[in-house]
């Protein structure tokens, strides 16, 4: 990635500085999200992380792996409770962050280029919405399977994603019509982060309901074996290796 695409980056080492940042997001129709909560978030302690994922990390076992671990959140927790960690990061300055903060193993690697050079993993961690990062299909199923030649038997992913069908948002019911014309799933967003003059590519974040993740999961080497729902925004799907 070249530096002037790391807005991610930039938003998360800009908060570590100053404490402030807003997560701006642009879709691919013009739709603009401004998201004051967005790099808070990512250094929040475990105590003020969504009641999902800290129910989540009751099934977190053995080796993990982190994927776009951000600020190291998920990492420090799941180190701190003597759980071996790999976090993974497609932003430079993200990964940087991650190690000034403490987490021990972290690789400047975006996820389609994990491999079994890895080692292989009991759990794997997609936080923060990260589940979006199977993008759809057909790279969802492709990605799954990867997943999959990486971890021992037994293995699980906590996938946590945004059911895209709970809004009233016109423009965003707008979206998923105009993506289904296009032979998209719904929730399949194009989008980019900007930061000051930095802009990241577009890429595709999928937001997927519980259905959807199934759907995806099955013959992709794992099945959704619970959703922990509280209630929130987001909710963790529980994806068992097959
Ligand atoms: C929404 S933040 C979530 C951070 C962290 N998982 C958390 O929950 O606090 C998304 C992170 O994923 C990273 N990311 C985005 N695309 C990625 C990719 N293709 N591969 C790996 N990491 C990626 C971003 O750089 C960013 O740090």
């Amino acid at each position: 990635m070249k530096p002037s695409e790391d807005a991610y980056g930039r938003l998360i080492a800009g908060y570590l500085e100053t404490g402030e940042g807003i997560e701006i997001v642009e879709r691919h129709d013009g739709f603009i999200n401004a998201n004051p909560h967005g790099p808070a978030a990512y250094f929040f302690p475990f105590r003020k992380w969504p009641k999902a994922e800290r129910t989540a990390m009751r099934l977190a076992r053995g080796r993990v792996l982190d994927v776009g671990c951000g600020a190291g959140r998920v990492s420090l927790y799941l180190q701190e409770r003597g759980h071996e960690v790999v976090g993974i990061d497609l932003s430079p300055l993200a990964a940087e962050v991650s190690r000034r903060r403490g987490v021990k193993d972290v690789r400047e690697l975006p996820v389609t280029r994990v491999s079994r050079r890895l080692g292989l993993f009991d759990t794997i961690v997609m936080f923060g919405n990260n589940f979006g990062l199977v993008g759809g299909k057909p790279r969802a199923p492709w990605l799954l399977r990867r997943f999959r030649s990486i971890t021992n038997e037994g293995a699980r992913i906590l996938a946590e994603s945004v059911d895209p069908y709970k809004t009233d948002n016109p423009d965003h019911h707008a979206y998923h019509r105009r993506n289904r014309r296009r032979g998209r799933m719904a929730g399949q967003l194009r989008i980019r982060i900007r930061y000051g003059q930095y802009t990241t590519p577009w890429f595709d974040y999928l937001l997927a309901s519980p259905d959807e993740m199934a759907r995806l999961a099955k013959g992709s080497g794992w099945e959704l074996a619970d959703v922990i729902d509280e209630g929130e925004h987001v909710y963790v799907g529980v994806l068992e290796r097959v």
